[in-house]
Parts: structure tokens; C-alpha cells; sequence
């Protein structure tokens, strides 16, 4: 046998013993987030970051650029019934488009009708590299 074929067979070999792990509904199939930690970084040299007073949404987090310059980072999905959230800058705050909550800068709820916090992350700029972290 020569060293394609023998690959080749090898190849098919593992791919059959995987095949039915993943049958069957098995919870190590499933694409679920089981790691919710998160650790990204964003470049605020362009787009909504590089303004005072922008935000984007990454990684389902909500990352504002405040009216003096700082970052803010909380989960993007309202704790009502999980619409992403909008930060307003006048207010230094979110807001839920959805039914009206309300979340102070560092995602606690000030307006109902959410009643959890959201998840604060961590920034740190370098640069123009923002990390955001738990
Ligand atoms: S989904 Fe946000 S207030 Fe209802």
C-alpha cells in the first residue's frame, strides 16, 4: 500500500469513528458557549469606536466610547428578554429599544422592566488595540 492510500484509508477510518459520537443528540455535539468567559481585542482607530460617544456590539458585548474619551464594556443582551442594548452617550448609559430598560455605565439596572445587571467586562487600551476581558 502506498502512502496515499494508507492516509486516505486512515482518514476515512477516523471520520467513521467520529460520526457516531456526534449522532444522537450527545451534549458534546452540541454548539452550545461553554466557555463564557470573554477575552477579544477591537481596533478603535476606525469606525463607531474611533468617536467619542460610539458603540459597536462584538462578541455579544456592547463596547461605548464615552463623551470623554473612556470605554465601557457590558453583555450586549438585555436582561429583560435579551434585545441588544443601546448606549446613549448624553446619559452615559443603555438602553433596551426593546421595552425601555435602562442600565447604568457599569450595567446595573436603574429602570425596569429588567431587573438583573448586566455583565461588566474589562478594557485596556494599547494603542489602538482595546482589549475587553472578564
Ligand atoms: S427586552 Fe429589554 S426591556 Fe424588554
Amino acid at each position: 500500500m502506498d502512502r496515499k492510500k494508507f492516509l486516505a484509508q486512515v482518514g476515512m477510518g477516523a471520520a467513521a469513528l467520529l460520526v457516531p459520537a456526534c449522532m444522537g443528540g450527545l451534549s458534546s455535539c452540541k454548539k452550545t458557549d461553554t466557555n463564557p468567559t470573554k477575552d477579544f481585542t477591537v481596533d478603535v482607530s476606525s469606525g463607531s469606536l474611533a468617536t467619542n460617544g460610539g458603540f459597536m456590539v462584538s462578541n455579544g458585548v456592547i463596547i461605548a466610547r464615552t463623551n470623554s474619551g473612556s470605554f465601557l464594556a457590558v453583555a450586549a443582551a438585555c436582561t429583560h428578554e435579551g434585545t441588544n442594548i443601546n448606549y446613549n452617550p448624553s446619559g452615559n448609559n443603555f438602553i433596551c429599544p426593546n421595552h425601555g430598560a435602562q442600565f447604568d455605565s457599569t450595567g446595573n439596572v436603574t429602570q425596569g422592566p429588567a431587573s438583573n445587571n448586566l455583565t461588566r467586562y474589562n478594557t485596556t487600551l494599547t494603542g489602538n488595540s482595546l482589549r475587553v476581558f472578564s
